[in-house]
């Protein structure tokens, strides 16, 4: 049933022409509080945030649903939302586009050396064009497998059969059968068995419980040699030691990777902050990008987009999409 009026409080800080945007797509009904505004958190419904604090959700006596405004639930929110238990938390899947092209960016940047010939023709250096055994690798009819088949994985899907690959992929719930995109498609348990077929291992994972360290040593000495592995879930969902050592001795042929171990915690080590322990920077085979995937001219106005239609959906009575289910972790 429509509800008359909706209060919505944005925790973090956003950019006027974000706030523009947002209001001239919402329901008349729906009125915003930002950042700045003392009582907007005490008086709202919704709450749009990413790693509320305890406190705040404590002030915020009318709050029944939390839109994080992005994927991911971080695991500290989590734990958090498991002492509010009458709070509905949401995603926003607005980013798949882009995430699932920057993926396959890196696939492709990681296939076909793309980052080794750039540095060295820059300085003049030819060599790499006459170098034997020939590093680059053909993607055409070779068999990648995806794990997670949402609304990255499936885009990520798309794309290499466009380019030919024979397409396999992993979620959690059923139904386990080929959607014509991706030929094969299994649940969890059946990693094992697929990654001896996989050339190429492409993780587009949420970060939970189960997929913490998923692939580790075992899992990557699984993969057929000269394996690329592209990761845009998150950081922990591979073993960072097992990733560094199968890259230094040969187990991986190539990585793409935009999700880390280390990330800067202020505005200063934004400068100063290395992605992992180990020296990946020393490596040829790797491609690094800075958890950039989601990020492009167009991630603010879809943003904007995709929380209007959540919103305008719970002041609609209407059930709000992408409910996170916090068992699962996603
Ligand atoms: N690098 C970046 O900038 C960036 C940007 C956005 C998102 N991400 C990451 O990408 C993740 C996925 O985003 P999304 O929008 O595709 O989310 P989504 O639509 O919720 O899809 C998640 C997929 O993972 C599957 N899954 C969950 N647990 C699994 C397990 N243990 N084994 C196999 N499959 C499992 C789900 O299975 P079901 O289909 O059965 O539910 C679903 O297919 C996010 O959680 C976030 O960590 C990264």
């Amino acid at each position: 049933m429509k509800t008359a009026s909706l209060h919505v409080h944005l925790l973090q800080s956003y950019a006027s022409e974000f706030v523009a945007d947002l209001r001239g797509q919402l329901d008349p009904g729906i009125q915003v509080s930002l950042r700045d505004d003392a009582d907007g958190l005490a008086s709202c419904h919704v709450l749009v945030a990413g790693r509320p604090q305890r406190e705040q959700l404590e002030a915020a006596k009318r709050l029944h649903t939390l839109i994080i405004p992005w994927a991911g639930l971080p695991p500290e929110t989590r734990d958090l939302l498991a002492e509010f238990p009458f709070i509905s938390a949401h995603n926003l899947h607005h980013n798949a586009g882009a995430v699932a092209e920057h993926a396959v960016a890196l696939l492709l940047a990681a296939a076909k050396c793309v980052i080794p010939f750039d540095q060295a023709l820059r300085q003049g250096d030819w060599t790499l064009r006459y170098a034997e055994p020939r590093d680059a690798v053909l993607l055409s009819e070779k068999t990648v497998l995806i794990l997670g088949y949402g609304a990255i994985g499936r885009r990520i899907a798309r794309i290499c059969r466009a380019m030919d690959m024979a397409v396999l992929a992993t979620r959690r719930t059923p139904p386990y059968e080929g959607d014509g995109i991706a030929g094969e498609i299994y649940p969890p348990h059946a990693l094992p068995a697929l990654l001896p077929r996989a050339n190429c291992l492409i993780i587009a994972l949420p970060l939970t419980p189960q997929t913490r360290e998923l692939i580790g040593a075992n899992e990557l000495d699984l993969l057929p040699p000269g394996a690329i592995l592209v990761n845009i879930g998150r950081g922990p969902i591979v073993r960072e030691e097992a990733l560094y050592q199968a890259l230094v001795n040969g187990g991986l042929g190539a990585a793409g990777l935009d999700v880390w171990y280390n990330y800067p915690r202020n505005e200063e080590e934004r400068v100063a902050t290395m992605p992992t322990s180990y020296p990946f920077h020393e490596l040829q085979n790797v491609v690094f990008s800075p958890h950039h995937a989601g990020l492009t001219a167009d991630t603010e106005p879809l943003r904007a987009a995709h929380l209007a239609g959540l919103l305008n959906a719970a002041i609609a009575g209407q059930p709000v999409p992408n409910k996170i289910d916090l068992s699962k972790g996603y």
